[in-house]
């Protein structure tokens, strides 16, 4: 190889490698990395950037553990103004029998319900969306 074509090649290897490392930050990865976060605020503990992981993966890569974190666990975490806390199967329980099981509470969720805002604040959740969180707050199926 003469000088000049060493003398190309050398950025074209730097460039390649920035490019690289530059798609593996997809919306993607981004959200799988933060997924922690966002189980971390679930338990009711501390929430510590959970602005950032909710946001950071965009409008489409909502989880159930995101939308929780982001806009449920406010009210659902501590059982402020009598919501029925998470992971509190026996009280979301009663109230899927109530409302005609899941999918009642669903459309519960969506138009909403005394102190229970319509789409729990949540709105541009899908149904899916939300229904993802119901399940995982309730551990219905
Ligand atoms: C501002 C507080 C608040 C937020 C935020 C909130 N909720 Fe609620 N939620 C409540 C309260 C209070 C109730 C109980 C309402 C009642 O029965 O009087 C409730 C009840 C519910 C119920 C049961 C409804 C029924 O018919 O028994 C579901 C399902 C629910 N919430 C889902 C959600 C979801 C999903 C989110 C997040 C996307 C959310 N909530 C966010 C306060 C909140």
């Amino acid at each position: 190889m003469n000088l000049i074509m060493k003398m190309l090649a050398v950025p074209a290897t730097v460039l390649a490698l920035w490019a690289v490392s530059a798609q593996a930050a997809t919306n993607d990865e981004i959200a799988k990395r933060l997924e922690p976060v966002g189980k971390v605020c679930v338990q009711g503990k501390e929430c510590k950037g959970m602005e950032v992981a909710a946001s950071a993966g965009g409008g489409d890569a909502k989880t159930p553990d995101s939308v929780i974190a982001k806009h449920c666990n406010a009210c659902h975490g501590t059982g402020l103004l009598g919501a029925p806390k998470v992971g509190d199967a026996a009280a979301w329980g009663e109230r899927a029998k109530k409302e005609g099981g899941l999918d009642g509470l669903l459309a519960k969720a969506i138009s909403g319900v005394n102190a229970m805002p319509p789409k729990g604040t949540c709105a541009d959740c899908s149904d899916a969306d939300l229904k993802g969180a119901i399940q995982k707050m309730s551990g219905l199926k």
